[in-house]
């Protein structure tokens, strides 16, 4: 069996490893994992075996093994090429440039990339449009987006996130559809929770507080209790990922025996809680600090939804030999045109604005037309 060898760039916790590992099983070869933060790296290392350790602005890409998918959850930033228009040039010194530089250069087959939803609305849509750009114009890549929610793929976690898919062919590709209808809070509650996930009445008391303050000059305030029946909010980066998320648990409630323990048995959700609510397995260790781990799991990405999206590229890729791209056509005199924008027909059959109606129901597979007409 061929191997599909993969690289993992801004690792983390190795979420999107795991999602492309279940869907390509015994078929999937890791060759390259990169991650800066050293306690992600312990955490992927007693999961994976492999330290990820490096930082990827270092990285040349012929440190980098040949490879056929590229995945990346990066970190969201915005720029914007704003009237500039040097292409690649305008999105160096950003996250996105390292990974662009790294297809560039190794061309691969394919690659996953995700980000948070509002990567779309930066600077006025104007990132995204930067990224769609190059990966399309300056990669000569096939591009596709879309937001996808956790909740619709079993996880009782209301989280948005764009998911971006390109191949190097002209291929096409569906991304998944809602796998559940119907998910909750209480399928991932753990049973016999430690105390010490109990709030003080103390820091109770301040929440609400806080709340009432905030509810009088018109804001919403973060901290929620969630019912066994909702879903879960965003987890998140920082404190408010655990206070958007209470629950009340009398169970564990009536074994603790801490004394400053509030009396209505709200607690945060445990880690393990919160890889479950991204779709980890019971099976992952957890071997970092707890404050750690609540940060590395909201860092990282929706286990199912990767592992969806992962299957729909696998297939796209099985079926791309079968690809019925049509030729397209000078759209004045209707001459099918062998080489795309370089086709010299273009120069003689005057109306570019009429071409380009033409070109642009095409503009997908204009890099390759040279091939496909
Ligand atoms: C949004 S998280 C990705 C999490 C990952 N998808 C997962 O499943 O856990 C972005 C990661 O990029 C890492 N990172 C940031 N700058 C980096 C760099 N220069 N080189 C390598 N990793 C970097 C961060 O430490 C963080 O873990």
């Amino acid at each position: 069996m061929k191997k599909i060898r993969f690289i993992d760039l801004y690792a983390g916790i190795g979420g999107i490893r795991l999602g492309f590992q279940n869907a390509f099983s015994a078929q999937a070869k890791f060759v390259f994992s990169n991650e800066i933060d050293n306690s992600a790296c312990k955490t992927y290392e007693a999961n994976f075996g492999e330290n990820p350790k490096g930082d990827i602005t270092k990285t040349k890409s012929s440190e980098i093994p040949d490879f056929d998918i590229l995945l990346a959850g990066f970190p969201c930033q915005a720029f914007s090429i704003a009237g500039r228009r040097k292409g690649f040039g305008d999105i160096r010194g950003t996250h996105f440039f390292e990974i662009a530089r790294v297809i560039k250069d190794k061309k691969p087959a394919a690659f996953f990339l995700e980000n948070v939803k509002h990567f779309m609305s930066h600077d006025d849509g104007r990132t995204f449009k930067t990224i769609k750009k190059v990966i399309e114009e300056d990669l000569g890549y096939t591009f596709y987006h879309k937001v996808l929610n956790a909740k619709d793929f079993g996880r009782p976690q209301n989280r948005e996130r764009i998911y971006m898919v390109g191949f190097k062919d002209p291929i096409k590709f569906e991304f998944p559809s809602a796998t559940h209808d119907k998910v909750a809070v209480r399928d991932i509650l753990e049973r016999n929770v430690g105390d010490e996930f109990f709030l003080s009445q103390r820091y109770l008391n301040t929440l609400k507080k806080h709340r009432t303050r905030h509810e009088e000059k018109g804001n919403g305030f973060g901290f929620m209790i969630l019912k066994k029946t909702d879903i879960a909010n965003t987890i998140v980066l920082g404190g408010m990922g655990r206070e958007r998320n209470l629950i009340v648990d009398q169970e564990s409630f009536k074994k603790s025996k801490r004394t400053n323990i509030n009396s209505e048995a709200v607690r945060s959700l445990t880690p393990r809680e919160f890889l479950r609510l991204q779709g980890f397995p019971d099976s992952f260790k957890i071997v970092a600090p707890k404050s750690q781990m609540y940060r590395q799991t909201a860092n990282s990405v929706a286990v199912p939804v990767v592992d969806a999206i992962a299957r729909s590229m696998k297939k796209a890729l099985a079926e791309s030999k079968n690809l019925d791209i049509k030729p397209i056509h000078c759209g004045i005199c209707g001459k099918k045109l062998l080489k795309g924008l370089n086709d010299p027909h273009i120069q003689t059959c005057g109306n570019l604005a009429l071409w380009s109606v033409c070109f642009n129901k095409h503009d997908k597979f204009r890099k390759i037309l040279g091939q496909h007409v």
